[in-house]
Order: C-alpha cells, then sequence, then structure tokens
C-alpha cells in the first residue's frame, strides 16, 4: 500500500517538494506518493481533511498557509509553538488527528553544518522579522552562538521578535542601522531579494572568514549575495536548506533521515 503525503500552497506549481520527495523514497526504498496540491486561500482546513479523509498520512505546507496549518493542529513541537506556524503536518496513530511541526530551521542549521559553517560561539545577524525569520530563530539559538542580532526594515517588529526569544540565547532586535561591528554569519531572511533590492547595510559587516547566507535561491546569485561575496564573505543560498528541511519533515514521516547531497546536486544542475 502506497502513503500519500503532498505538498499544500497556492501557488504550487513551481514547487520542487515533488521531486525532492521522490528522490528520497527512491533512495530509502519508501513507497510513498507525494503530489502538490493548490489549497484554496480561504479553506486551507478544508483541503488538509479532504486528504487526510482520503488517505493522506502527512503534508508539507507552504506560503501562504503556515500560519493556517498552526491553527489546525491537535498537538505542536516546541519549535512550532515558537515559530507560531508549522510546515509539517503528521496524521496521527488515530487517523484523526493532526500533529503539527516546523523544520525550516533544523534545515538551515544543517544547511549550514555542510558548509562547515561553525555557530557555536560566533556572532550572528539575521536580517528581517516576518514568518521566515520566526522559524529558524530556535534551531539557531540552539546551536549555541555568542549573540544573535535581528535587525528588520520595520525596528519595532525586530525587537518584539528577539523579546520572545530571549529566554532561549543572547539575541536583540533593532533597526538596521544596529548592524554595525562585525559578523560570522549573517543570514538573509527578507524578501528583498525578491524585489532584487539590498537592505541597507555597512560594507564592514563581514568578520573575516565570514559566510552570507540567502534563504532565497534562483539560478543567479541574489543581490545580497553578490555583494557579500563582493566584500570576501562566502556565499550560500537556500537550496541546501529547502533540500534539508524536506529531509526532516521525512524523517517526521517514515522514521528514516534521507541523504541529501546528491538531491542537492541534482537540484542545482536543474537550475542552470
Ligand atoms: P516571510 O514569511 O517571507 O518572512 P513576511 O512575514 O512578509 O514574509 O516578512 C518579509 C520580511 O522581509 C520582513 O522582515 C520585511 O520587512 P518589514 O517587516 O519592514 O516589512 C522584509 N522586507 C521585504 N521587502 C524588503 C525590502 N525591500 N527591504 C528590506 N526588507 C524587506
Amino acid at each position: 500500500m502506497t502513503d500519500r503525503y503532498c505538498v499544500f500552497g497556492n501557488p504550487i506549481s513551481h514547487s520542487k517538494s515533488p521531486v525532492i520527495h521522490a528522490a528520497f523514497a527512491e533512495q530509502t526504498g519508501e513507497a510513498i506518493d507525494y503530489s502538490a496540491i493548490e489549497a484554496p486561500l480561504d479553506d486551507f482546513a478544508g483541503a488538509w481533511h479532504r486528504f487526510m479523509a482520503e488517505g493522506g498520512r502527512g503534508a508539507n505546507v507552504t506560503v501562504p498557509f503556515k500560519e493556517q496549518a498552526f491553527a489546525l493542529c491537535d498537538t505542536l513541537s516546541d519549535r512550532a509553538l515558537r515559530a507560531g506556524a508549522v510546515n509539517t503536518l503528521v496524521v496521527g496513530a488515530d487517523q484523526d488527528s493532526t500533529h503539527g511541526d516546523t523544520t525550516d530551521g533544523v534545515g538551515l542549521v544543517r544547511d549550514l553544518f555542510h558548509h562547515d559553517v561553525v555557530l557555536k560561539g560566533r556572532r550572528i545577524l539575521v536580517l528581517g522579522a516576518g514568518g521566515a525569520v520566526r522559524g529558524v530563530l530556535e534551531p539557531l539559538l540552539a546551536a549555541g552562538p555568542a549573540s544573535v542580532l535581528v535587525v528588520n526594515r520595520t525596528a519595532a517588529k525586530a525587537a518584539a521578535l528577539a523579546a520572545d526569544f530571549q529566554d532561549l540565547g543572547t539575541i536583540q532586535g533593532g533597526g538596521f542601522e544596529a548592524a554595525t561591528g562585525q559578523f560570522d554569519l549573517v543570514v538573509n531572511g527578507t524578501s528583498a531579494s525578491l524585489a532584487g533590492e539590498l537592505p541597507p547595510l555597512p560594507e564592514t559587516l563581514f568578520a573575516p572568514g565570514a559566510t552570507a547566507y540567502d534563504m532565497m535561491y534562483g539560478a543567479e546569485p541574489t543581490v545580497f549575495l553578490r555583494w557579500a561575496s563582493g566584500l570576501g564573505a562566502m556565499p550560500v543560498d537556500g537550496l541546501g536548506m529547502l533540500v534539508e528541511q524536506a529531509a526532516e519533515s521525512f524523517l517526521l514521516w517514515r522514521g528514516k533521515r534521507p541523504l541529501t547531497e546528491s538531491v542537492k546536486y541534482g537540484l542545482r544542475l536543474d537550475l542552470q
């Protein structure tokens, strides 16, 4: 019997998740069918419950449904509670209840690990204070950095976000002008790259050997990554994070952690 999974989004036609999970299934020998479903903007819960009734075992959730998915869960992981959003739904053993989790932050941390980026004891700057950033702060802080500074166009949002994570480590928030000094890792979690824009930041931002990470990816480096590599930082885009968060979801569903390197390589080739 083939177990059914899917990714919900709107729009969803460009999602790479079906290709990624098909590769994981082949590698691990798991019999799963994984599709992409465009849920109606105003009725995510209806789409999920239909999928469950048809035998669905779990799902990934992407833009714009991560908060709606969070709201319908019967149980939630601690990291999902912190994020206020979920990207992974798991049907309970009773076939009737829904567990929610978020694997984006683990995906980011694991991708950084694969790039040999050390987090422990380092200074981290995070750009942006929206849902994407909220979803990754818990695993970033758990990795034991010396400090995390969150800066955002709307400074008050960054300050509020930092306040929500105070108990997990040394974290502060402010406007872009607060980004002074040097950082070992700068993570761009704004959607500015979508508009080809660069947040206003000083050119002295990167410590020697620093890494610049953009949660976005594409065939070409983002404007942020081009700027950062011009200043001597190692640029890393978000393609690896996409594959790592998928692997973590696969682990939650199937109890097996797939290898990710060849899948990342295949996606990178497809982008060219
Ligand atoms: P997501 O779920 O992708 O995080 P979001 O919650 O809408 O989306 O957040 C988008 C983030 O990108 C916010 O931090 C936003 O800054 P504001 O809070 O000030 O709106 C940031 N952002 C979007 N466009 C930007 C730009 N051109 N320059 C700088 N920051 C930008």
